[in-house]
């Protein structure tokens, strides 16, 4: 079993790996934030329903893109996304910094 989650733990850095590899496209970005996202963390990331992201940008990519890909909670997972939308989406959140 431990070995079992370890290799999740592997698989899950292993795609955050390829995702941070990608060079962003931020107005991408901002698309698939306002159409996916806006609704909870606000039109401005500031929060809504979930939380502010932008007081949350102190954390690392990694962090944050484990959150998006995994969800927990009301977060939805996000893991369906392709490598090339989570970068876009992960630039947006860093152009608000
Ligand atoms: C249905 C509402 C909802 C939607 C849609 C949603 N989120 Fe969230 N999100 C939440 C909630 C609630 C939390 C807090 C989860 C927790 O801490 O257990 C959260 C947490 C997060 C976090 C972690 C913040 C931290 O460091 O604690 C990130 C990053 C995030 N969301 C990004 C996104 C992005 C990017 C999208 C769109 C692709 C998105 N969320 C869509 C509700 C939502």
């Amino acid at each position: 079993m431990l070995l079992l989650l370890s290799l999740f733990a592997c698989a899950d850095d292993a795609r955050i790996g390829e995702v941070l590899y990608l060079t962003p496209d931020t107005e991408a970005g901002a698309t698939l934030y306002a159409d996916s996202c806006a609704g909870c963390h606000g039109e401005d990331a500031t929060g809504g329903s979930g939380p502010d992201l932008v007081g949350e940008l102190s954390h690392t990519d990694e962090h944050l893109l484990g959150y998006i890909i995994d969800g927990d909670g009301e977060m939805p997972s996000y893991a369906d996304w392709t490598d090339q939308e989570l970068a876009d989406v992960m630039g947006y959140l860093r152009s608000l910094e």
